[in-house]
This record gives C-alpha cells, structure tokens and sequence, in this order.
C-alpha cells in the first residue's frame, strides 16, 4: 500500500501509538500593546505575545486547545475562529478545522471555543492563525509543531526543539481595519512596516532593538523549522557562509536537499539541516522580505532590516561586523526550486478522474480578486452545515461560494494554465496535502515522485497540482496572500457530501456557534 493512502487510512482508524496522549492547552485571546520593531501598537495576541504561545505535540497525539476571546477593541475583529494550518483532519473532526463560513461560525467576545484535534500519524511543522477577514495582520498567530520521535531524517541532525524554529511575519503598524479600508480604495496593499524574525525586526528610523539571536555550538547539525506566518510577503532566507539542508517541506519529510537560499512563501513550512561547521563568529541570517518596489513602497519599510543573528558559542556577544546583505546573488545563488523537492517517502499521484481548468484575475479599477471568474463571498450559512441539512450538488450553492463537489476516492486535478496574470498566490488547500504535478517556476511534469505539500504558488507560468477525495469534508481552497483572499480569491473543494453526513457528527458546543455569532451586532461580528 501507498504510504500516504496508509497514512490517511491510519487516521481514518483512529490508530494511534502507544505514547497517544492527551495535551490541553488554553490560549487567551486579548487585545494588548505590543512593539515587536520598537513601536507601540494593540494587537490581536494570543496571550499576549507576538507571536502567540508556542503549541508542541507528539505524532499520534490528541491536542484540545482552548481560545478564550476576551477582546474589546473594536476598531478592530472581535469575533475570531482559528485555523491549525498544516495539521492533517480526519472527516470525524473536520467541524474543528476554523474556516469561518466553511466549517464553522466564528465566536464573539466574552465566549470561548475548544478545537479538538486528533494527530494521528502526521508530524511535522505547522502552525495556527485567525482565519477570519484579515484579523491575523494583527498579530493572532503563533508555531504548532508534531514531533515525529522515529523521524526517519533523525540521524542527519543533533538538535531539534524549542530553541530551533524560525518564525519569519511581515508586521504593520496600522490596524488590519486601517489598512483593509485602504486597500479597498486604492488596490495597493499597503507594504509592511517591518520584517520579523523571530518576533522582532527594525523599521527605518525605528529603534535599534536587538535582533534576534540563534545560538549553536561549533561542530553541532540543527534542525532548523522556518515557518513562514506571513500574511503578504515571501522571505527569501539564507545564513551568510553557511549552507542549508532541506528536509522537510509543509509537513511532508523530503529527500535532503542542498541549498544556500530559498523562498518561504506565506503559510509555507521548510526545515532545514545546518552544520555549525564554520569559524567561531557571528553570522547573519538573512530573512529578507520580497519588495515589490512602486506602487506599493513605504518609507520605512527596508528589507534588509529583517534579519537575525546565528552566533557560534565562544564569540563576542555581538553583531556581525560584515555587511547586511540580501544573502548569495546570481552565479552564487543556490536557490531551492520547488520541483527538485522529493519526498522522503513518494507516492506516484492517481490518473485524474476530474481536470479543473481555473484562472485568477483581477477587473481593473475593483479591489476584487476572481477565482475563475468568479469572487468568493462568505455565505451566511456555513458550507458544512448546507451539507449536513441535505446539500449535494452545485445548485445547492450560490455561484459566490466558489464550491466545486466531488464523489469520494476520486483524483482531482487543480489546472492554472500559463496566463498573463504573474502576481504571487500561493494556494493553499485545508486539511489535506496535494502533488505538485508542476510547479509555476519549471516546465517538468512530475507524475512519478512529485514534491507533496499543501501551499504552492500560482504566478503566470501554470501550476498543477492534484489531490485525491478520500476525505469526506468541505475543504477551502484559497490563496494565503490574505488581501487576495480578502477580496474573494478563495474556493471550497467538498469531498463526498453523503460521507460527510455519515461520518461527521459536530458537538452541542459546535451547534450553538452560529446562533450565537448571528446575535452579535456588527461591530461585535
Ligand atoms: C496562556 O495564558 C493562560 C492564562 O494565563 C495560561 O493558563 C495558559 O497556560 C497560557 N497558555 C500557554 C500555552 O502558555
Ligand atoms: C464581556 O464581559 C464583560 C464583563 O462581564 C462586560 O463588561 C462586557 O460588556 C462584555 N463584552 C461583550 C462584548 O459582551
Ligand atoms: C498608517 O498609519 C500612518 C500613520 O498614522 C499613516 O501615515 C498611513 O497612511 C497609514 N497607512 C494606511 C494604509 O492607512
Ligand atoms: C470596499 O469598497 C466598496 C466600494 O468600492 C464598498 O462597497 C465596500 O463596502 C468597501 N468594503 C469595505 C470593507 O470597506
Ligand atoms: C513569507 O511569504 C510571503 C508571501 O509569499 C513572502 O513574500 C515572504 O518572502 C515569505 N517569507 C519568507 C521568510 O520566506
Ligand atoms: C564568508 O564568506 C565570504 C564570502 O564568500 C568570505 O569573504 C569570508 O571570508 C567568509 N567568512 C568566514 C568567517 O569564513
Ligand atoms: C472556469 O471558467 C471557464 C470560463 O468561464 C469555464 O469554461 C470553466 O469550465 C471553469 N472551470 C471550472 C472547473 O468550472
Ligand atoms: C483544460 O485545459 C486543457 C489544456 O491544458 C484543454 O486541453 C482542456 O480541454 C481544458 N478542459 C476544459 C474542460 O476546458
Ligand atoms: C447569492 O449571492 C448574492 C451576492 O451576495 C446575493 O445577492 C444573493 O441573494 C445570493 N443568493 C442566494 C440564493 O443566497
Ligand atoms: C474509499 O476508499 C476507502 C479506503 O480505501 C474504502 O474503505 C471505502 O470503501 C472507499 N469508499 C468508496 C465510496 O469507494
Ligand atoms: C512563474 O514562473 C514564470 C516562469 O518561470 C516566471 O517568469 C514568473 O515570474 C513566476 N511567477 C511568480 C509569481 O513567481
């Protein structure tokens, strides 16, 4: 048998390891002043740090965390709904998974809600942000890492814990509200104010805050998680004289693979093998933030002030003394390509039964985003719950809903032609992991061993991927580049309506979201 069709099946059965537990974890959800580059702003905050509490569990474990939404700024979000992105759900907890409007109703102020998540045999790196409008800008996001103890990769490193993961974000000073109204007149995005690494970056005439510093001892391999909890930005990142070693790529374990810089897209997870086998010093870690230049430039946004700083056990406690680079360049540059990517285990991707041809675009002079032609709005009524009262067909939806329905154990394939239209959108797919038959950057068409993942970018050179319906849910489709999501670049790919209705059976606590979130008057929504 397949492993990844293993794997899901181990799920479905509720097979666990011997070391199964329980892990509770409670996270208040506050709004709280915050100065992750030196300026003072309130944020959205889980427990009130940027970013929010770090979540670790082992593989085959059950996690319940508990939100307790104590905001009351009203100037911006005070509902919320989380989403545990990267993390694998199984049709019986898929009411769990956050999309608001999709699987669940968000939850206002002064309630709380409890999200049940069965591990089963996933591991890797993933982590949780509010999922509702742009509400994560404002600081609700935070690293959720699945340790695998029998990690195949395990003998390539030494360390792996707390001390090695890299959270890159973009940060702004203004509210998502602020912002959002913005961009809705102009359809500029407005450009970060700061790259963050690690919870803390610079902006021009800000601060010299001390940047964050990763210390190793000479002689040790990492295992570095560079998860990428961005909402606008990619990140390319590199460690001046040193070289990275990818082994994993979104929760999937990967063939290692030898670079010195790659590009973190939003919602991304890479880790990354680095031997601290240079001089005893210090050396950046570049973190740089991709900038678009005109129309979009902010006069104290610079990326080069997004960076940390790798500091060998032994040397002065100190800053590098050489140069803020933007990391190797040309002939130096050896960039990660995503379709050199293999998986550590492969699994040749199933014919397609169902071939979608779909486009983005934009209409000039809207801020609207088309997926196919079509802006994605939020119903009222949640997908899932349509479903469960009886729906099973396209008809069964407004056109807005962008919801595409497939029978169970079929192969899907997602075919973005190579069109005109080259703004980054990396797309990702809830709940599920897909092949990336081919990605934008190269011609090849990988049917054999093709990379495994759950976000890939969509740009002007066609992107194809696939993805089987073995999971009963309704599972949203959407580009992680919020704004874009925002203004209805999004879809819900439902898998197998009447498996949903056999299998999926929500909680009372569930039931009575959205009765309570339709109650709330707008400003509390
Ligand atoms: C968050 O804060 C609450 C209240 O102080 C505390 O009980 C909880 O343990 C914290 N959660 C984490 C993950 O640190
Ligand atoms: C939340 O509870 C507090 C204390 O009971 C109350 O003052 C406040 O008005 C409540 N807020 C909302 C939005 O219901
Ligand atoms: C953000 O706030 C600053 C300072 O208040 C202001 O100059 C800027 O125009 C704001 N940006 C947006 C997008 O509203
Ligand atoms: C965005 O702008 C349109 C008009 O161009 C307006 O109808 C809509 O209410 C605006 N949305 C928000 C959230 O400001
Ligand atoms: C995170 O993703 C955004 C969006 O694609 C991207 O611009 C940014 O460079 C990424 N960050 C890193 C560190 O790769
Ligand atoms: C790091 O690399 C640069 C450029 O290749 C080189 O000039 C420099 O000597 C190296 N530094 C160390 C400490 O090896
Ligand atoms: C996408 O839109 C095109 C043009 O309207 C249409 O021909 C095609 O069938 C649509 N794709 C899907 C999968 O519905
Ligand atoms: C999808 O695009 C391919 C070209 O790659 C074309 O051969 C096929 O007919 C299209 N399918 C539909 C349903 O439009
Ligand atoms: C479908 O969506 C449109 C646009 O939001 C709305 O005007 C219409 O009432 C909706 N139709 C149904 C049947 O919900
Ligand atoms: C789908 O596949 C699963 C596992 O391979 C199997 O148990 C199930 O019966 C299949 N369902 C359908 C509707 O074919
Ligand atoms: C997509 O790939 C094409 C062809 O390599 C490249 O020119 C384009 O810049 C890429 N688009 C994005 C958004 O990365």
């Amino acid at each position: 048998m397949q492993p990844l069709a293993s794997l899901l099946l181990l799920a479905a059965l509720n097979v666990h390891p011997a070391s199964a537990a329980l892990k509770e974890y409670t996270l208040d959800v506050v709004n709280a002043p915050i100065a992750p580059d030196g300026f003072n702003r309130i944020g959205i905050l889980a427990n009130g740090t940027f970013p929010g509490p770090l979540l670790t569990a082992n593989k085959g474990d059950t996690v319940k965390v508990t939100f307790n939404n104590k905001l009351t700024d009203e100037s911006m979000r005070v509902s919320t709904s989380i989403d545990f992105e990267g993390v694998l759900k199984d049709t019986a907890s898929v009411f769990d998974e956050g999309s608001p409007f999709v699987t669940q109703c968000p939850f206002g102020p002064n309630t709380s809600y409890t999200y049940t998540l069965p591990l089963g045999e996933q591991s890797g790196s993933a982590w949780y942000h509010s999922q509702l409008s742009l509400q994560y800008a404002d600081g609700l996001r935070g690293v959720f890492i699945i340790y695998d103890p029998d990690d195949p990769l395990k003998h390539l490193y030494d360390v792996d814990d707390e001390s090695t993961i890299w959270s890159l974000a973009d940060w702004w000073h203004n509210t998502s509200t602020v912002s959002l109204m913005s961009y809705n007149l102009t359809q500029i995005i407005p450009l970060q104010d700061s790259g963050l690494f690690n919870g803390v970056g610079r902006f021009v005439g800000g601060p010299e805050i001390p940047f964050a510093v990763q210390t190793v001892t000479k002689g040790t391999r990492y295992r570095f998680r560079l998860i990428n909890i961005s909402v606008r930005r990619q990140v390319f990142v590199s460690i001046d004289n040193h070289t990275m070693t990818v082994i994993e790529v979104d929760g999937t374990p990967t063939q290692p693979l030898e670079v010195n810089i790659l590009s973190v897209m939003p919602g991304a997870r890479f880790s990354v093998v680095v031997t601290a086998n240079q001089a005893v010093d210090n050396y950046w870690i570049n973190a740089i933030p991709m900038d678009p230049g005109n129309p979009n430039k902010n006069p104290v946004f610079d990326p080069d002030l997004s960076r940390g700083v790798l500091h060998y056990a032994g040397a002065p406690d100190a800053e590098p003394t050489t140069p803020m680079t933007e990391g190797p360049q040309g002939a130096d540059a050896n960039l990660l390509q995503e379709h050199e990517l293999r998986p550590f285990f492969p699994t040749p991707p199933p014919e397609p039964d169902f071939i979608l041809n779909f486009t983005t675009s934009m209409p000039v002079g809207e801020t609207v985003w088309l997926f196919n032609g079509s802006q994605y709005e939020s119903p009222k009524v949640p997908t899932l719950i349509k479903i469960l009262d009886g729906a099973s067909n396209a008809v069964d939806f407004n056109k807005t809903e962008n919801t595409f329905i497939f029978p169970r154990n079929k192969t899907v394939e997602i075919n973005f032609l190579p069109d005109p239209e080259n703004e980054l959108h990396p797309f990702t797919l809830h709940g599920n992991r897909f092949w990336v038959i081919k990605s934008n950057e190269s011609d090849i068409i990988n049917t054999v061993n093709p990379p495994i993942r759950d976000v890939a970018a969509k740009g002007n050179g066609g992107t194809i991927l696939r993805f089987t319906t073995d999971k009963p849910g309704p599972w949203f489709f959407h580009c992680h580049i919020f704004w874009h999501f925002w203004a209805g670049l999004g879809a819900v790919m439902v898998s197998d309506p009447e498996g949903i209705r056999q299998q999926v059976k929500p909680t009372e606590a569930w039931d009575e979201l959205c009765p309570a979130y339709n109650a709330l008057p707008a400003v509390e929504q």
